[in-house]
């Protein structure tokens, strides 16, 4: 069986939705995408979004096989712990020449590879919840047996959703724990700032509001000054203005010294989701 103008996405949960647009964008008007889901609550979820062929495997128990059969490319957007059984379950009906995208945290192209036909390519991407609305951040690495059409159409597929960060599979964990993990990071701030206008006396609505926009509005400064972070801050800064001490206040905290061992901490869970994975067979979302 070889691969024709059929592309094929396994699991359309929070990010198999998100990524699914840069999928249609990609695979242009003369290919048929293919979607399957676990539940057919799962599958609704997805007939809202776009005009594609959705299964899930409620209704169809087949649904994962049919619908990689002649894919040039499938994306396995399943939980880490469900991507062995997934890939055990297709790799059958794979094309020869088709490519495999993981976008499963912790499982390393290796334990795809031996899950897959040899002529099967791999690939791991690792996206970020913005990809949701065309402005997310992916990284993404290979093995060598990807070829250049196929990472051209892989690549394509992601920045239809945003930007693409091209990586050894060596550094995806670590850029996993910045952009991956980076808007959870984020909306905590944006939680405890929220918080902390309550608590010097504004209401919800007036808290959300004003801290939402004043995120929304710094981060779009910093995109379309061009300028460093450093120089808007400095802007914001006078000296021996009212910001320097609020800033003096975040340095005694050490929050360089926090941000480093945030991400050292979910680097660290990282490699231990990957052995489990290459214990279990599996790993754990
Ligand atoms: N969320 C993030 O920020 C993020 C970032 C980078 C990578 N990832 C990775 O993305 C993957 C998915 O995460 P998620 O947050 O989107 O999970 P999720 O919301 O739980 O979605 C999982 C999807 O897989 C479907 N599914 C489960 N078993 C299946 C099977 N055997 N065959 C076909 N479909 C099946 C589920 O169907 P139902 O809808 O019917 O339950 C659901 O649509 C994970 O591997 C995670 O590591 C997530």
């Amino acid at each position: 069986m070889s691969s024709n103008g059929v592309v094929a996405v396994v699991g359309a949960g929070s990010m198999g939705r998100a990524i699914l647009a840069g999928v249609v964008a990609a695979a242009g008007a003369d290919v048929e995408v293919r979607v399957t889901t676990a539940t057919h609550a799962g599958a609704a979820r997805v007939a809202l979004s776009s005009g594609v062929t959705i299964r899930d495997l409620e209704s169809e128990p087949d649904a994962n096989r049919i619908a990689v059969r002649g894919a040039a490319l499938v994306v396995v957007a399943v939980k880490p712990s469900r991507v062995r059984e997934v890939l055990a379950e297709v790799r059958d009906d794979l094309a020869p020449d088709a490519v495999v995208v993981s976008v499963a945290a912790g499982v390393s192209l290796a334990t795809l590879a031996r899950a897959l036909p040899a002529s099967v390519a791999v690939v791991r991407a690792m996206p970020n919840t913005p990809a949701a609305i065309a402005k997310g951040v992916t990284g993404l690495a290979g093995d060598e047996r990807v070829t250049d059409a196929q990472w051209d159409l892989v690549r394509r597929v992601f920045e239809s959703v945003g930007i693409v960060v091209m990586v050894d599979e060596s550094r995806l964990d670590t850029l996993g724990t910045l952009s991956g993990s980076g808007p959870a990071y984020f909306y905590l701030v944006v939680e405890q700032m929220t918080r902390a206008a309550c608590a010097l006396g504004f209401s919800l609505e007036e808290a959300s509001r004003l801290v939402t926009r004043t995120f929304v509005g710094a981060a779009s400064l910093l995109e379309f000054t061009g300028a460093t972070p450093a120089e808007l801050r400095r802007q914001v800064t006078s000296p021996r203005g009212t910001t320097e001490r609020a800033i003096a206040v975040l340095d005694d905290a050490h929050l360089d010294q926090l941000i480093v061992r945030a991400c050292e901490a979910a680097l660290a869970r990282s490699r231990e989701l990957a052995a489990e994975a290459e214990a279990e067979g599996g790993g754990r979302g």
